[in-house]
């Protein structure tokens, strides 16, 4: 966790910037301001003009700070997951020192991470992210964190997420040249996949569909990784556009209209319901059923899932027990779940955050980034740590290593950050727990554990 206990996720998409201030109260993560600004700088989710994107980020970050009164040096920022390549990884480094078992610190943590990395990537891509597995302490395996333990040999096992350079260039650029601090740059589905699915979504599997402005993103979350990310570059800016064709009306007035008047799903929509809307090249505005506009609406909602079903079907997703969780502004529409339900197996719901201000599906990632940030522990810093060497994160990360060089006695006397918290507030990582055998499960749980053990051969090839 954090000194401050203040985050600012900062969510830079195509249609709009969110900068949500939140404040961890006892370990509950409260909303205490928001801004959020028109883009311009992007196009399908990818920054196109660095300065106007700085400008639009500073102009929301000046609104958070005044609606939460709290000065903003830094911030989380949501990474869009185009082009993401993902692969597992090992890493495995000799601790013993002339022969003998040591104690594990700190810095073999990110010996065995740096390790685990070294992979030959194209000189456009870097790795963004190193997410931890587990690590194995000589013949004990799943271990979550080894410091402190003795051991001979120390490995890792993660899953190591890579993107093209201009994206965090541009992104790290826009963020600079509006004046702030990058204090931890997040892949946008981990960030939501992680937070705000419950233990058992993420630990079965559950497929997420961001569906914003300039792009849908899908991604499938399972055994608590993100394990693909699929973006397709249509989304709400289309259905607007497409409202603007077919009724020859302004862009404006298109927008407004789905806004006030849109469904998702023509079935609910009235025929007996008329728009008079401003058309252009007459006096007079013309009136529309409210069905109507639906129907131009369902045609590009149906358009967007079925490419996404589509994407999911070439690569054999059978149906996850999760089912789907549906996020982003264009999921606000009423109707959407009918539609979606359609296209995806199993139960579909729309993320909703219940925070007061903040009850739209587009604040969806930015209160995700909060939360990862707050959630962390410090081995996944130490892992952050070794991905981002350059320096260019708030010194948060830093302070975790100073902290560990400090004798075994004295660390244990230190306070410790929050771990992951599972549904029930109970850590989803016990401390240490080393496990030679597959623990016995109660019975209650061994239906639900066979279920999940049907996705876990088709995830385990997932990364050949
Ligand atoms: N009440 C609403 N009814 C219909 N659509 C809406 C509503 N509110 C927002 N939207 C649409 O949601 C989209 C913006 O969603 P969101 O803020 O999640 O996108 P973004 O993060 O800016 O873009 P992206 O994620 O594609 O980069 C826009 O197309 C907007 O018109
Ligand atoms: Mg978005």
């Amino acid at each position: 966790m954090n000194d401050s206990h203040i985050y600012v996720g900062l969510d830079i998409g195509t249609t709009s910037i969110k900068a949500l201030v939140c404040e961890d109260v006892k370990g509950e993560l409260r909303v205490v301001g928001v801004g959020t600004q028109p883009t311009g700088g992007l196009s399908r989710g990818v920054i196109v003009d660095i300065e106007k994107t700085a400008h639009a980020i500073q102009a929301a970050v000046r609104q958070a700070t005044d609606k939460s009164g709290i000065d903003i040096d830094k911030v989380i920022v949501g990474l869009p997951a185009n082009y993401l390549q993902m692969t597992e990884v090992h890493g495995m480094i000799t601790v013993a020192s002339q022969g003998q078992p040591r104690e594990i610190i700190n810095q073999d943590v990110i010996d065995v991470a740096r390790a685990a990395m070294t992979q030959n990537l194209p000189p456009e891509r870097e790795v963004i992210d190193l997410i931890l597995r587990d690590f194995a302490v000589d013949d004990f395996n799943k271990i979550e964190d080894p410091r402190g333990m003795v051991a001979v040999r120390l490995e890792l096992r993660a899953t190591m997420y890579s993107g093209p350079k201009t994206i965090v260039h541009n992104t790290k650029k826009a963020v600079a040249l509006a004046g702030l601090k990058i204090q931890d740059l997040v892949v946008a589905p981990i960030a939501t996949g992680f937070e705000l699915l419950s233990d058992g979504e993420q630990d079965f599997g559950t497929i997420l569909v961001d569906l914003g402005g300039g792009q849908t993103t899908t991604s499938i979350i399972h055994d608590h990784q993100l394990k693909f990310a699929y973006v397709d570059p249509e989304g709400g800016n289309l259905i607007t556009h497409d409202i603007s064709t077919v009724l020859n009306t302004s862009q404006r007035n298109a927008e407004q209209l789905k806004r006030d008047h849109g469904y998702a799903d023509s079935r609910q929509a009235s025929d007996e319901v008329q728009l008079a809307v401003d058309v252009v090249g007459k006096n007079q505005p013309v009136n529309y059923s409210e069905k109507y506009l639906a129907e131009v609406i369902e045609a590009r909602v149906r358009q967007i899932f079925e490419r996404s079903q589509k994407k999911l079907q070439s690569i054999n997703v059978p149906q996850l027990p999760g089912g789907v969780v549906l996020l982003g502004g264009v999921a606000i529409l009423p109707g959407i779940k009918e539609i979606a339900s359609e296209y995806f197996d199993g139960n579909v719901k729309v993320y909703i955050p219940d925070q007061m201000g903040v009850r739209h599906p587009s604040f969806a990632l930015s209160i995700a980034l909060c939360k990862y940030e707050d959630d962390l522990h410090d081995v996944d810093q130490l892992l952050k740590e070794t991905v981002h060497q350059e320096g260019n994160f708030a010194s948060v990360v830093h302070q975790v290593v100073q902290q560990q060089q400090a004798p075994v006695s004295q660390r244990a006397a230190q306070s410790q950050p929050a771990r992951r918290l599972t549904q029930n507030n109970q850590p989803s990582r016990a401390p240490h727990p080393i496990q030679t055998e597959p623990q016995e499960q109660p019975t209650s749980e061994q239906s639900t554990k066979k279920k999940k053990n049907k996705f876990v051969d088709f995830f385990s090839n997932f990364f050949d």
